[in-house]
């Protein structure tokens, strides 16, 4: 596989098997996007990969407190406000997925059921955790999303489905006390791997993209 082509292939999962993915592998896909750029080359991610008892305690946990109505308390706050035009892109993302799952938006329990899909990891066998020093700038959480996405293409390329979201960080302080976290690092993002669940519901829909000619200025060309 081409990098052009796990760039195409490679889509958020967001129903997995239970099948577990050897640690070989996993540690492989690690290996191969550790080769990711940094600034001054700092490297800033600390990288958790959890699996077997330590994941299921931990997605326990996790949807025990979602299950409870304790609010989601993100490291990095999610944007209070967006500009009208991404605001929209989000709520026709929201509205598509909607309709591929023939959810309602109006149906409060089956959003709730979604909510809690994304809390307990998407069912995936693996979750890797990335985390960074809390006194570092939004210039090294760019890093840690250059390094998402090497993670999400190395396991594309080894037939490994993925899935970066926000919703596996809802929790910090849990996945601080399973992982040995120290409280100096943000735990900024979660990134599930594992065998995708391909006829799964959940699995049909595609994000689509803007044309190019909308999102490219050229010049000189
Ligand atoms: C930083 C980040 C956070 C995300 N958080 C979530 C999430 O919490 N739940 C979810 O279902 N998808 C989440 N996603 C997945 C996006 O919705 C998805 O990448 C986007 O719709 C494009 O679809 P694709 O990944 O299938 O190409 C997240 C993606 C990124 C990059």
């Amino acid at each position: 596989m081409n990098v052009t082509e796990a760039l195409k292939l490679r889509h958020t999962g967001r129903a997995f098997t239970p099948e577990p993915v050897d640690k070989e592998t996993l540690l492989e896909i690690l290996e191969a996007a550790n080769a990711t750029p940094s600034w001054a080359n700092t490297q800033p991610w600390e990288i958790y990969l959890a699996a077997g008892e330590p994941l299921q305690r931990l997605r326990a946990a996790c949807l025990a407190s979602f299950n409870g109505n304790q609010p989601p308390q993100q490291d990095l706050a999610r944007p209070g406000k967006w500009p009208p035009q991404i605001e929209e892109r989000m709520h026709e993302l929201g509205k598509k997925r909607f309709e591929s799952l023939g959810v309602r938006r109006e149906d409060d329990e089956a959003r709730r059921a979604m909510s809690a899909n994304g809390i307990g990891f998407f069912g995936a066998p693996a979750v890797v955790f990335i985390c960074m020093d809390r006194s570092l700038s939004q210039w090294s959480v760019f890093d840690l999303g250059m390094l998402s996405q090497s993670i999400m293409l190395a396991a594309t390329e080894r037939g490994i489905g993925s899935a970066v979201a926000y919703a596996f960080v809802a929790y910090p302080q849990l996945i601080r006390a399973e992982l040995d976290v120290p409280d100096e690092f943000s735990v900024v993002i979660g990134i599930a791997l594992g065998h995708e669940d391909a006829e799964h519901v959940q699995n049909r829909f595609r994000a689509p993209r803007r044309p190019l000619t909308e999102v490219v200025r050229v010049a000189g060309l």
